[in-house]
């Protein structure tokens, strides 16, 4: 189990009573009186702290900052029986622990095939070849003279949820959900390359490839290609994390992760997909009839309560409670999440907060009022092409009991009278 407190557990609780009592001021929480501590024979108000008397770290101290020391339990983790070798294997977002929609750099999950490659920017090179009329090799100082734009996207790989597929099993969303992050991107349209290659009348496909290790290449149809797809070079304003692909990474925003290749060095364009291991032997979708289906590129819509959840018990008894969740589509935005507490007998809207941009997540809440009995928690997300969150029976029922890939059924927690969260499964 993870250490939900960290080091600075009492001095968290502390705040955090501080803060409700503010909000009961403004009525929002009227009932929730009970529980919260009174200012007076606190020794954290009547008694002065270290922190207050004595001087702090000067501003020299980090001059790259980092979280602060009561934060160190905020981290990527990743399942080590999983896979045979951390090389080519994944770590995942602790989701349980963040708010808004936007994934700090240093905890956006991880998946290489062949490890990060290191690579210096001044050594790096982009090339377009194939059907085009003009092959082009660019340097990063070239990319960076084309128009850039900045979008907010969600990144999730395929194979997320893929554990679940047959049963509840790993005790945290941070382990069903986590292979999953969302940053602003800064990048030059694809589009804007490829024309100034010439992309001939009979490309219809793109081979993206990458320059680590696994070499990973996808093919990719050059309708996405030319309609949305970024070569990225920034990530939440500053340059790509090494793990993420630096220094150039391709964005296929709503597809899945494994389109999105990292330390991207070659684009060519064809007229048919190059059934490459990743779009055969991985990657695509076992049917109920046996037989896989190819290409399934656009992530569907799916949403998770990351608030409680098993790494995210209630720990303040009844009373006051905030449910909090992500919602998400490839298909474009998000237009309601509705929330149970009685494992899908009544349903309620919940308050989606945050911006609302399309292949981005979505931050929802539902505040209720816990009377301290057993929960089952549920969200269900619908988007703006009104495509509505299955049931996993609802997909199992289509892709059969063996698939692993797009999973995006209904997640259950349990949460008990003493709030300890599980998974489980209410289908
Ligand atoms: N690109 C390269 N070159 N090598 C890789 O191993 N992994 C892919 C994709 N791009 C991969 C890659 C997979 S499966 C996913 S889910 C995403 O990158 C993960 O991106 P992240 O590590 O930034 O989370
Ligand atoms: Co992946």
């Amino acid at each position: 189990m993870v250490d939900q407190t960290g080091p600075g557990g009492a001095r968290h609780a502390a705040s955090r009573r501080n803060f409700l009592k503010a909000g009961l001021l403004g009525g929002a929480a009227a009932a929730a009186s009970a529980g919260m501590a009174r200012a007076a024979g606190d020794p954290l108000i009547t008694e002065v702290q270290d922190w207050n008397r004595y001087l702090g770290d000067g501003v020299d101290a980090a001059p790259y900052g980092k979280p602060s020391e009561f934060e160190a339990h905020v981290v990527r983790r990743d399942v080590p029986w999983l896979t045979s070798d951390p090389v080519s294997s994944i770590n995942f977002t602790p989701l349980h622990e963040l708010d808004g929609i936007i994934t700090p750099n240093g905890l956006c999950f991880e998946r290489h095939h062949g490890g990060t490659a290191i690579i210096n920017p001044a050594d790096h090179r982009l090339m377009i070849n194939g059907l085009v009329d003009t092959p082009l090799v660019f340097t990063m100082e070239d990319l960076k003279r084309f128009p850039r734009e900045n979008r907010v996207y969600f990144l999730e790989c395929a194979a997320n949820g893929g554990m679940e597929w047959k049963g509840s099993q790993l005790n945290g969303c941070q382990f069903t959900h986590g292979m999953i992050h969302c940053v602003v991107y800064t990048g030059v349209p694809l589009r804007y390359l490829l024309e100034e290659a010439g992309v001939k009348t009979s490309g219809k496909w793109l081979l993206a490839e990458g320059a680590d290790a696994s070499a990973m290449t996808r093919s990719i149809p050059i309708e996405k290609a030319l309609d949305d797809c970024l070569v990225a070079f920034k990530m939440n304003g500053e340059a790509l994390r090494a793990e993420q692909g630096y220094p150039l990474r391709l964005c296929v925003p709503g597809w899945e992760g494994n389109m999105w290749v990292k330390w991207l060095r070659r684009l060519e364009v064809g007229d048919a997909p190059w059934a490459q291991r990743e779009e055969t032997s991985k990657y695509t979708d076992l049917l109920a009839d046996g037989k896989a289906r190819r290409h399934t590129f656009v992530m569907d819509v799916k949403s998770v309560i990351t608030s409680p959840s098993p790494q995210a018990p209630v720990t303040h008894g009844k009373g006051p409670l905030v449910i909090s969740g992500l919602a998400w589509s490839g298909n474009g935005t998000i237009s309601r999440v509705d929330v149970t507490i009685d494992g899908g007998r009544n349903w309620q809207p919940a308050r989606i907060d945050g911006p609302s941009l399309s292949k981005a997540l979505h931050r929802f809440y539902l505040d209720i009022n816990w009377d301290g009995s057993e929960l089952l928690l549920q969200s269900r997300a619908i988007d703006d092409q009104g495509l509505v969150q299955p049931t996993k029976d609802a997909l199992r029922a289509v892709r059969g009991g063996n698939s692993i890939y797009h999973n995006n059924g209904i997640q259950t927690w349990h949460v008990n009278t003493d709030g300890v969260v599980e998974n489980v499964e209410v289908s």
